[in-house]
């Protein structure tokens, strides 16, 4: 497995790969749900490459990129048992160099749920993204369903900016009582971790009731709010039945939609979706 901190560096490593590159950008602290996009990138291409950088551009100036889990050592280990070709760790000031002035928005899809509730959020890691994809060039690139508004928008980007990079999307992966895996969940004390599984049955709550035939978007948000508000101390941030492809909210769910939520313990957010049709 090569490690690769500098743009030069992986710009050699890159031009010596032929065939097919999977890529995998993340933040790092992995845990089983990156593991799961390694595991599929390497099923699917001849070669896999990893990002690890805590990209200070997509959280917003009260946010925890200061405080954010890092462990180098442990993430490495991990890819390497994952059999991951190259390994990507670049600087803030390698990636964002004094006098960066270039940053892509992706309007609309940036600007609802997580984006209304993070400004500017978007707009970090599309921008991200795609320096990471020139600097990569990858042939595929794998997300996560976990954060579904980032997978639009990011295929947004592509789609717009011409990108020759196909992007796949893996199922979210989640502990034994349903809490969707994220980095972010070790600050969660362990009373908040049992408490937390109650955004996947909110969401699977949903997904019955639309089964048994209440189409209402309406009926369907004031549902998952019930159930979240059963938790005490739990604020939500928002609920949300919403149009799959443009993510407005439905008023009545006719073929597919994406029931998506955001809640706080204390000072943690959390997010989850699941995909109704
Ligand atoms: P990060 O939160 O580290 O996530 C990296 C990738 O892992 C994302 O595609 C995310 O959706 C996926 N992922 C996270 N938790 C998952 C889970 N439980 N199951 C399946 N996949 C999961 O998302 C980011 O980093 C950043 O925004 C990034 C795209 C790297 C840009 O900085």
């Amino acid at each position: 497995m090569k490690i690769v901190r500098s743009i030069p560096d992986l710009k050699a490593v890159r031009r010596t790969l032929r065939g097919s590159l999977g890529f995998v950008p993340t933040m790092g602290y992995l845990h089983e749900g990156h593991l799961s996009l390694v595991r599929r990138a390497r099923a699917e291409n001849d070669f896999t490459a990893v990002s690890i950088f805590v990209n200070p551009t997509q959280f917003l100036p009260h946010e925890d990129f200061k405080t954010y889990p890092r462990d180098e050592r442990r993430d490495l280990d991990l890819l390497e048992k994952e059999g991951a070709d190259l390994v990507f760790l670049p600087e803030v000031r390698d990636m964002y160099p004094a006098g960066h002035r270039t940053f892509i928005d992706v309007e609309g899809l940036s600007s609802v749920l997580e984006g209304a509730r993070r400004p500017g959020h978007f707009r970090g890691v599309v921008t991200v993204v795609a320096k990471l994809f020139n600097l990569t060039q990858p042939t595929r690139a794998y997300f996560g369903q976990k954060d579904a508004q980032q997978v639009l928008v990011i295929k947004k980007m592509v789609a717009d900016l011409d990108m020759d990079v196909e992007i796949i999307v893996c199922p979210t992966l989640r502990e034994k009582n349903g809490l969707a895996m994220s980095s972010r969940n070790v600050y969660l004390t362990s009373e908040d971790r049992r408490h937390a599984s109650i955004l996947s049955q909110a969401l699977l709550a949903v997904r019955e009731l639309l089964l048994a035939g209440e189409r209402n978007g309406d009926q369907l948000r004031h549902r998952m709010r019930e159930i979240i508000e059963t938790v005490p101390g739990v604020e939500i941030d928002y609920v949300s039945v919403a149009d799959p492809e443009t993510l407005v909210e439905v008023e009545q769910v006719t073929t597919t939609a994406l029931a998506s939520l955001a809640v706080r313990f204390g000072h943690i957010r959390l997010i989850d979706n699941i995909i109704l049709d």
